[in-house]
Order: structure tokens, then sequence, then C-alpha cells
């Protein structure tokens, strides 16, 4: 399989002095949907906007559908790679939430009718119709969230990143918004890279990618990094819950004398404990 996004031997400082992105390589695949996880100031919003070419790399190459991104390519790049940043506020541009998601399919010139359309079901699937002529900093920072990522999805870009995207939503949004990017997935054939520090999202990803000091250190199924509890602790990041909690029973042999599955328990658990 052909990689969708090629990285080499990438180096980027803020400053000369300290690497925020430090000798890293990585290639993601198509229709892959990759968790990047790594400790505040581990480099992931840094490379986001590496990638997109908002940054340029000290060092490195990095290679987008067998483009080498350069001032060439870079508004090439850009129509293929979409991005939901970190900050909502940072995203903003237009007066309104529809001027705001019409904006970014402006400047791609589609058609009138087909902006109409894409605005209908993003704006639904975020579920923010009632929003649409309110003004973007009038919103609460979970509404901006979901408006950011309607603006993105409307774009139709093949490759999306959504920096820590759902930070700001509740259970239930957060929910909502990780159901949607597995629809993307499986019927819009996107490749997704969701940074993120919600653990549950990160076990339904094909792939976890841990950073650290602006490095990869690891890189596999959520299964085997997420259970690893001396590599994330390595990387200032907790064992999730349930992974703790089995690990508990296990070696009480508990799970034996439990009239229920291991797997029923544990999911159980965690919504209790995301409820808490
Ligand atoms: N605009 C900036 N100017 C100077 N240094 C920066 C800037 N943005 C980030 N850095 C530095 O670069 C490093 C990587 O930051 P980055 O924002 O990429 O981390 P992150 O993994 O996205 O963290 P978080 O989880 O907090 O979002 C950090 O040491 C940070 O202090
Ligand atoms: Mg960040």
């Amino acid at each position: 399989m052909l990689p969708v996004i090629k990285i080499e031997d990438l180096y980027y400082s803020y400053d000369n002095k300290n690497l925020a992105i430090n000798n890293l390589s990585l290639e993601i695949y198509e229709k892959e949907w990759v968790c990047i996880l790594g400790h505040n100031g581990s480099g992931k919003s840094t490379l986001s906007k590496l990638i997109i070419g908002l940054l340029v790399p000290l060092k490195g190459s990095i290679d987008v559908n067998g483009k080498i991104l350069s001032e060439e390519t870079v508004y090439d790049i850009r129509k293929e790679v979409g991005i939901v940043f970190q900050n909502p506020d940072n995203q903003f541009v237009g007066t309104t939430v529809l001027d705001d998601i019409v904006f970014g399919m402006e400047n791609q010139q589609i058609e009138r009718e087909e902006m109409k359309r894409r605005v209908k079901i993003f704006i639904n699937k975020v579920k923010m119709n009632d929003f649409l002529l309110s003004e973007p900093h009038m919103l609460s920072g979970g509404q901006k969230q979901r408006v950011a990522i309607a603006g993105a999805l409307a774009l139709n870009s093949q490759i999306l990143i959504f920096d820590e995207s759902t930070s700001m939503l509740d259970p239930q949004g957060r929910e909502n918004i990780t159901s949607l990017i597995k629809e993307l997935k499986t019927d819009g054939d996107k490749t997704i890279i969701s940074i993120t520090h919600d653990i549950n999202e990160a076990m339904l990803a094909d792939r976890v990618i841990l950073m650290k000091e602006g490095k990869v250190v690891s890189s596999g199924k959520p299964d085997e990094i997420l259970q690893d509890e001396p590599l994330l602790k390595d990387c200032g990041l907790d064992v999730p819950f349930t992974v703790k909690l089995s690990q508990k029973l296990k070696a009480y042999n508990l799970l034996d004398k439990l009239y229920v599955k291991q797997e029923d328990l544990v999911n159980s658990l965690w919504v209790l404990n995301s409820k808490k």
C-alpha cells in the first residue's frame, strides 16, 4: 500500500534553539484513521501545521499524494488536506456561521447549488442548524468547534486533520463527532488524523502514534499501545481506566469468578467512569 502522507527526517524549531520537531519520520496510508497521542508540548500541533505548509521545516521532507510539499505545491496540497485547528477562534473568518462555512468553499470555486447542499448536510451532522446566522464569537467553545468541523468537512478534502477538535465538547457531543469520523472513514473514503487526549476515541482508531519531544516514540494498534503502561508513562500519559481495571482483575484472578464477560464489564465501567 502506498502512503498518502510520507514524512522523512523532519526538523522544526520556533526559536532556532529548541527543536519542536526532532528528526520525525512517519507514513500514513490511504483510508487509515490514525490517532496521535502525546503530552502537552510534544509537537502534535506543530506537526499538523507543517503538513499543511503553515510552517516551513528546518530540514526533511513531507510528501502528500506523491507531491513534495514546497512553495509550488502548497496550494494544491491544501486542497487535499483539511484541518480543524486546536483553537477554533483561529479558524473563523466569516461574520456568521453560514459565511464562515461558505468562505472556504468559495475559495475553491465550488458551484452555488453544491455549496448550499454541503452547508445543509454538514451543519446538520454537527447539530448546529439553529445557529447558521449566529456570529461565531457569540458561540460557546464547543459550538465553535462544531462549526469549525462542519467548515472543514464541507471542503470534502481527502485527508482530514482534527487537532483536539472535540476537546470542549460534552461526552455526548464527542460521541457524536467520533461516530461522524467513523462514517467519514468507512463511507467517505477519507484518511483521518486525529490528535486527541480522548482515550475512548484513540481506542477506535486503526493506529495510534505516540509522540514525545518532537519524535514518534511508538506506533501500533490501539490495544497494543494503550495497554503498554511503561511506554505510556514514559510519554507522560496515563493508562486508560478500563485497562487498569482489567489488569487488576486479571492480577487477582477475579475474572473467572465474575459471571460477566470481561468485555461487557469493562464497557459498563467505562460508561460509568465517563459520567463521573
Ligand atoms: N508559536 C509558538 N512559538 C514558540 N514556541 C512554540 C509555539 N507553538 C509551540 N511552541 C513550542 O513547540 C513545542 C511543541 O508545541 P505544540 O504546540 O506542537 O505541542 P502539542 O503537542 O500540540 O501540545 P498540546 O497538547 O498542548 O496542544 C512546545 O515546546 C511549545 O512550547
Ligand atoms: Mg496542540
